[in-house]
């Protein structure tokens, strides 16, 4: 399989920890959109929503959709809100085989805790779990456009990987 293997979902639903996990199975590079705009940027992703606003943000993960999409043989892990722009749903679609990571809203509530980490969550407030649910529901139409779905809110790391695994065996040449 040349194409790439490219893991989405909301917040909190262990893009990037599984990424890494899936790419060393793959024996394949991981690239993480976020990762790689902030090791770009030198800034971390907070600091760029604080500086420059969300457009600005949008625009560099943009970009790195576009970059990263004319690659393959890649494990990406995107930030939570990319495929919530069309073109980059359409250009990661068409550069390999789209997985996407889904939590329930009360666990994605307890792992994305940790202020300071994600703006779009920050300006919550007390409201913080209405407004991932909001969220959720918002980019429900996205994220049912990948090509394949695992619920990560109770199994094992393990457990998921294997699954994705099975799902991929499909696409090995
Ligand atoms: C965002 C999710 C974040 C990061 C940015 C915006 C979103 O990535 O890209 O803070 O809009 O859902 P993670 O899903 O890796 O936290």
């Amino acid at each position: 399989m040349k194409d790439n293997v490219i893991l989405t979902g909301f917040m909190g639903t262990g893009k990037t920890s599984l990424g890494k996990l899936l790419a060393t199975k793959l024996g394949r590079p991981f690239v993480d959109i976020d990762k790689k705009i902030e090791a770009e940027q030198k800034l971390s992703i907070p600091k760029i929503f604080e500086q420059f606003g969300e457009e600005h943000f949008r625009a560099l993960e943009k970009s790195a959709v576009k970059e990263l999409s004319e690659r393959r043989g890649l494990v990406i892990a995107t930030g939570g809100g990319t495929i919530k722009d069309e073109e980059n749903l359409r250009l990661l679609k068409s550069s390999g085989v789209l997985i996407c990571l889904t939590t329930e809203p009360e666990e994605i509530f307890s792992r994305t805790a940790r202020r300071g980490e994600r703006p779009v969550l920050d300006g919550g407030g007390d409201e913080r779990l209405a407004t991932i649910k909001k969220l959720l529901a918002e980019r429900k139409k996205f994220y049912d456009r990948a090509d394949y779905q695992v619920d990560t809110t109770e199994w094992s790391p393990l457990q998921i990987i294997d699954d994705i695994c099975r799902y991929l065996r499909q696409f090995r040449s």
